[in-house]
């Protein structure tokens, strides 16, 4: 109980801890076109929970359980990351899974591995790094998770949705800021809220 409100014992006293990730934001344009998208994959009624429209990102950084008085510390940090980055579009294009199509885990679009958005994600890992939070061990494929797949149960549909999108833009996102979000994970599902908006130079 103590731990799904977040909050630890630790010898006797309470320590607050966020779950916390760093991600880029969609452009209203991107996330509509994705929501249609989404609109067709939910009628397969395949055993995929889809990401809610309004949940759509790009994660550059999951630090997992963040204590709160470190919270200040990250956002210093990332401040720092924002001042020497010049803003940046993104391309949104393709879909995929990981680990394949073929036996997906999860579902996602493509997002493309410019050096701008490559140089800005290996920052922040660094900075974060230099905080005290694991480095990622796999390397970085940027993408938006459309739905994580939970039993293979109507997926033919699903390959066949977006085997049409093999290739297609979605659009170009300005980027002129990253954002810090705490998840609150309950039974309906995650909820993302703003910490701190992180502008770029
Ligand atoms: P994703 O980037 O593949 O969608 C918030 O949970 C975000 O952080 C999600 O977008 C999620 O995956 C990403 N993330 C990366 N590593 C994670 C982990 N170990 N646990 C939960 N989320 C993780």
């Amino acid at each position: 109980m103590l731990c799904e409100l977040g909050f630890l014992a630790v010898g006797g006293m309470r320590r607050m801890a966020i779950r916390s990730f760093v991600a880029l934001e969609l452009s209203d344009e991107v996330r509509e076109r994705l929501t249609e998208l989404l609109k067709r994959l939910r009628q397969t009624n395949a055993a995929v929970k889809w990401v809610e429209p309004e949940n759509l990102h790009l994660t550059l950084k999951f630090l997992g359980e963040v204590q709160e008085e470190q919270i200040e510390a990250v956002v210093e940090a990332l401040k720092i990351v924002a001042q020497v980055t010049e803003p940046f579009p993104f391309t949104v294009r393709g879909v995929g899974g990981f680990p394949d199509l073929r036996r997906p885990r999860v579902l996602w679009v493509g997002v493309e591995p410019t050096p701008p958005l490559m140089r800005l994600q290996q920052i922040v890992e660094q900075a974060m790094e230099q905080l005290g939070f694991p480095p990622e061990e796999r390397d970085f494929h940027p993408h938006i998770t459309l739905g994580r797949v939970k039993a293979v149960a109507g997926l033919e549909k699903v390959r066949a949705i977006l085997s049409e999108y093999i290739g297609v833009t979605f659009g170009s996102v300005p980027v002129k800021h990253m954002t810090l979000f705490r998840s609150d994970l309950s039974r309906e599902g995650p909820t993302y809220t703003p910490i701190a908006l992180l502008p770029f130079l």
